[in-house]
Parts: structure tokens; sequence; C-alpha cells
């Protein structure tokens, strides 16, 4: 018989910084769901990726001199290693500088073109000219430009159109009908009440103000603008448009695209609309999980509160940081993490429930049986509950995780393990270990023990799959299998167990605290920018050579034929002199007329692209050039005053 098939995704990633550990949520979150479904017997597909065009890539590789393909391949590489280290078991791995998706995706716009679904336009924005970008309204930070500060201006650009309008009532009726296309439901009436009842507006898809993108392939000066080229990596990666369409056929619809709250818009309005354009089937549900918060809200650079999972990893292990992302943060809404709740989690369940659990069964089987499983021939009723609770817990765990309620699933295996304790307690084996007429009876107890942890083990699996690999290890188990779970006859009696060093030694937490909180000081000063070395020390009689004078610009235009200079016609009590400066890239010359600022006005005259410059304006620039301000006096001197 066939296998199901499940297609599961997560969004691509922008390769624009490293990935955190809210990046890292959503991707652990898949996997668990994607290992699930491959041991209750799917045919998986997990997709992840990464999303490497757009003009802000193109300005983070510029700032480093490299080609924007060079810097994205090694982000990317990054990337791969994280998902390495945290246990990442996707399928495939999509970029979108991929050869077969660009070609797909030409092939996307042009289909939609000739079908008279994209049309071309005019795009009105607002545009920084330093920084060449055209921002929304929405997108302004204080009416400025978001990227350097600096005013911005309304402006026109070509672009091309999606008509989305045309589709809205067949997606409304196509969400109404289906009740479990978007999830949780919370978010589903975000979607209609705010975005598609008011009405859909056409979407700009394409631009002309930058080239890091797929061109259009029969206009070649506009790039396909960022969300058609990554939404559709969706069926590209399956061979969409590629000729070979068999793992498409196989796999869509994907059964789940995964992805945070704020890209539920485009997963749930863009891209179904998308599909039924190209009249492919739409998928079966978009699950828009909640937002990661750390302590101070949300994480940013310039906060300082960005947490690395690499850390995180190098310092508690892949499954502590699984564990605490799955069965913490309720999925769907958001969640806290930091490190007192995660080192408290790791404690209490993972140290605590589990690893003891772990290490008191085996030290007892080592102890009282030589370290072998004895077999269980003296039942009680006691036993009942634990037993019944262990048969029963893969279908409530399986219950949940068809629902995607993955905290709820990962309670189920507390519960059970919570049960095994207790009946430790319950059965006080240490006193029974005192008779040797107990022994059977003190076997029993032991067998059942393992047995749960076996179950246990198979239950965590997808969750935490080195962990689960540690008990196998312990409890001597070659295999584990779904089916094995739903009776209590698994562990053979005669088996050796391997005590080994406890699965999660317990934290102390002020140390570890004042550890990590160490590392970051360190981390923050590395990255910190460098100051450029001091030069050599120069007596006041060497700097009172320099003669700087405050003067104001009269007049301010581009030099022809120079990108970077503009050339400035300056008052110095009366004087008027001609200065060339390279600050094209950061002023506008209406921006300059009327500012007074420093001159070196002894320097001798120089011509630079033909133009005499008598002088230099001072100016305060970041190393990469990426900033830079001209020094300017902010109230009226007269010209010519002394600057010392
Ligand atoms: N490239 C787009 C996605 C295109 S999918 C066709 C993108 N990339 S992203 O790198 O900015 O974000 C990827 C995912 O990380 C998104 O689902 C986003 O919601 C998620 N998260 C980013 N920060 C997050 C938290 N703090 N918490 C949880 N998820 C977060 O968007």
């Amino acid at each position: 018989m066939e296998k199901k098939t499940y297609y599961i995704t997560t969004p691509i990633y922008y390769p624009s910084a490293n990935l955190h550990i809210g990046n890292t949520y959503t991707t652990v979150a898949a996997d668990a769901m994607a290992r699930f479904k491959r041991l209750t017997g799917y045919d998986v597909m997990f997709l992840t990726g990464t999303d490497e065009h757009g003009q802000k890539i193109q300005r983070l590789a510029e700032a480093k001199s490299v080609s924007p393909k060079e810097y994205v391949d090694e982000i990317v590489a990054g990337i791969k290693d994280l998902w390495k280290i945290m246990n990442i078991s996707y399928d495939k791995f999509i970029r979108t500088t991929d050869d077969y998706h660009i070609d797909a995706v030409q092939k996307i716009f042009k289909q939609l073109y000739d079908q008279g679904d994209i049309y071309k336009s005019e795009y009105e924005g607002w545009y920084c000219t330093p920084c060449e970008s055209f921002w929304t309204e929405t997108q302004l930070i204080d009416g400025k430009c978001a990227d350097c500060g600096r005013p911005v201006e309304k402006a026109k650009e070509e672009a091309y159109f999606f008509k989305m309008s045309k589709y809205a009532d067949r997606l409304i009726e196509h969400i109404e009908a289906n009740p479990h296309f978007i999830q949780p439901e919370s978010r589903k009436n975000e979607m209609i009440n705010n975005f598609l009842k008011p009405g859909l507006q056409d979407l700009c898809i394409s631009r002309t103000s930058f080239t890091w993108g797929i061109p259009v392939s029969f206009d070649e000066k506009h790039v396909i603008y960022v969300w058609i080229d990554a939404l559709a990596n969706y069926i590209t990666a399956l061979g969409y448009n590629s000729g070979s369409e068999e793992l498409l056929k196989k796999y869509w619809p994907a059964d789940v695209h995964l992805v945070g709250k704020d890209i539920l818009r485009f997963h749930t309005i863009y891209w179904p609309i998308m599909l039924m354009a190209l009249g492919v089937e739409l998928p079966k549900q978009v699950f828009g999980h909640g937002w990661l918060l750390v302590d101070g809200g949300k994480m940013s650079k310039s906060k300082g509160n960005v947490v690395d999972p690499v850390v995180l990893v190098n310092h508690f292990g892949a499954d502590a940081v699984r564990y605490f992302l799955l069965r913490e943060i309720p999925f769907g809404s958001d969640g806290l993490f930091n490190n007192e709740l995660f080192i408290q989690k790791i404690n209490s369940d993972l140290a605590n429930d589990l690893g003891n659990l772990l290490s008191r069964t085996t030290a007892m089987i080592e102890k009282y049986f030589n370290g072998v499983i004895p077999a269980p021939t003296c039942k009680e009723g006691i036993d009942d509950s634990l037993i019944t609770m262990a048969i029963d817990a893969h279908k409530k765990v399986e219950a949940h995780i068809e629902k995607l309620r993955i905290p709820e699933a990962l309670d189920e295996v507390w519960t059970l393990i919570g049960r095994a304790n207790k009946y430790i307690d319950e059965t006080t084996p240490w006193i029974l270990a005192k008779d040797e007429d107990k022994k059977e009876r003190l076997g029993t107890v032991l067998y059942n023990l393992s047995e749960t942890l076996r179950i246990v083990s198979v239950l965590i699996s997808a969750f935490l799959p080195e962990t689960s690999l540690k008990i196998n290890h312990q409890l001597n188990i070659e295999a584990t299998t779904w089916e094995s779970v739903a009776s209590f006859d698994g562990t053979r009696a005669g088996t050796k167990v391997i005590k080994g060093e406890s699965i999660f030694p317990r934290i102390d937490m002020d140390a570890k605290i004042e550890e990590l909180n160490k590392l970051k000081e360190e981390q923050i000063k590395e990255t910190a920018p460098k100051m450029q070395p001091l030069k050599e020390e120069i007596t006041i009689e060497d700097f009172e050579k320099v003669d700087l004078r405050m003067v104001k610009v009269l007049a301010c235009e581009p030099v022809k034929g120079a990108k970077k200079l503009l050339k400035l016609k300056v008052d110095l009590a009366g004087e008027e002199r001609q200065v060339i400066s390279g600050i094209a890239q950061y002023y506008k010359p209406e921006d300059l007329i009327g500012k007074y600022v420093v001159l070196v006005a002894n320097l001798k005259p120089a011509k630079l692209r033909g133009e005499i410059s008598q002088g230099m304006i001072l100016a305060a620039s970041t190393d990469d050039d990426s900033k830079l301000f001209a020094v300017s006096i902010p109230e009226e001197l007269p010209t010519g005053s002394i600057v010392r």
C-alpha cells in the first residue's frame, strides 16, 4: 500500500544576518512535526530554505565590497550549520538563487502577464535619494527613511502590479468553506475582517530601483519583487514549471505552511490568489504561530537582546533548546524566552523528571539485578494505572499533533513521566530490595519502569531526538517503532542496561547566568565597531597650521559624470570659493544650500575631475562609509569665523 504523504514547509529565511532564536522556533516546530509524521508512517517532504533577493541584501553586500551572491553564500552556509546543530531533518533546502527556481518564477510571471493578471503601471511611494529606496507610508519611521533617518520625497517608479481584487471573493469563499485553511481561528478572522473585506489593493510585484532579483524575462529592467519570488518556492521546490513534476504530483497541495504571524497575510491572501491565478490547488492549511519575545519585548540588534541559538546549544545542548521552544511557547500565541525561565525548565522537567527517572531506574537495575532487566513475573493492581497510561499516551499525543498542539502533546508525555516517578515512591523498590521474598515483585517494578521509559523514548523521539537515542542506548534498545508503543511488552527481559552519564545534569542557575552574561558582554565588545587607531601625537603648533573656518554654502550642484561628487560655492567672509566634495551619495544639493559648514581654508587647491577645489569640507563618517554627515554649525556665525 502506498504511504500517505505529508508536506510541511517553513518560511524561507532572509540571509541578512545570523538567525536568532525566534527564527529557530519555526524550524524546530516544523522539524518536530516532520519527524512525528515520519515516525507514524507518512512519506514526508519537509522543506526549508532561504529568500535571497532584494535591495537589502544588495546593500549589505555592497557595504562589504562583495557580490550579493558571495554575500548570501556565506550566510546560507551558516544557516545550514545552525540547522545541523539543531538536528533539523529537512528533506530539501531551497535557495531562491537556485537556477531552477529562477527559471520557474520567470515562467510564472510571464504566464500571469499573458493571461492579464499582471499589468504595468506606476508605483507611487516615498523615496530616499541617498539610499535609493522606496518606502510605503507605513514603512517610514517618523515620516523619514527607515534605513538612514533622512527626509524622503514622493516619487514614482514604473512597476508591474498583480490584480488581487479579481480573486478576492473566491478566496473569501474558500476560507469560509474550509475552516482549517487558516489556523489558529483568531487569525482567520483577522485576515477576513481586516484585509479581505475592506477590499484588496493591487500588489506591486516588480522594481526598477535595484538589480538584485529575478529579472522579468520580457522587460529586463524590472526585477520581480520579493513576495512572488519567495512564495513560489513552495511549488518550485517540487519542480513546478521544470518539466519534471513528479514530486509536485506526489506532495502538492502542502499539508501545512508553518509561518510566523507577521507573514500570515502574505500566505493566506497573496499566495492563494497567486495559486488560483495559476490554476494550482491551494495548500490545505496555513498555520500562523506566535512571536517569541525576550526580556525587553521583540528581539532587535539595537536593543542588544537578540538571543543566539548557537550559544544556547553550546551550553545546554540542542534538545534543551528544542524542549523549551516546543513545550513552553503556546503554539499559536506569543511566549517569553529568558535564561532564567529556560534553566528552570531544564532543571525541573529534563533533569528532575526525565533525567532522574532514567538514572534511578538504571541505577536500581544495576544495583539489584547486576544491570540485567528482570522479567515482569509478579504483577500487582497498583501497576495498572501506570500501564494503562503508558499504553494510552501515544493516542493522546497523536491526536494533539494532528491539530499542531505541540505543547499539549508534550504535556501528555510529561504526565506519564510524572506518573512513573510517583510509581517509584508508591512501590518503594529500596524497601522491596531488603526482602529476598520480594525479589520478583522488585523485578516487576523495575521492568515496568524500563518499559515506561522505552515508551517515553519513542514518544519524545520527534521532539528530542538526541535524548531519545541516549535513553535507548542506556536501556540497550536497538530500534523504536510507533507500533511498539501500543502495548506494554516491548522491553526484552534479560537485556543488559548500560548505565551512562546523567542525560541532563542539573544546572547551577546563578553560576550559569553569570557565565552567560559575561559571554554576552564579550560578544558585544567584539562586535562593537572598532575605532581606527589614533595618529601620531602632534603639538598645538602643528595643529594651528590647519586653518579651519566656518563658511556658508551658497550654491551646490552635482559634478557631471562623477556620481560621488558635489560642487559647492561657499562664502568665506565675502570671498566666494569653489569646493569639490565627495558627499553626493549622502546629500542632495538642496539639502546643503544655506548650511554653515567647516572648511579647511588653507589647503592647497587641487583639481578633481577637471574642477578646481579650493579647500575641503569636514565630515564624519563610519569606516565602511555607510553613513556620513558634514560637520555643521546649528546657528549663524559670521562666515570666516575660526574653528579651533
Ligand atoms: N523571507 C520571509 C519569508 C518568506 S516565506 C515565502 C521572511 N523571512 S524572515 O527571515 O524575516 O523570517 C522568517 C520567519 O521567522 C517568519 O516566519 C517570522 O515570523 C519568524 N520570526 C522572526 N522573528 C520571530 C520571533 N521573534 N518569534 C517567532 N518567529 C519569528 O519573513
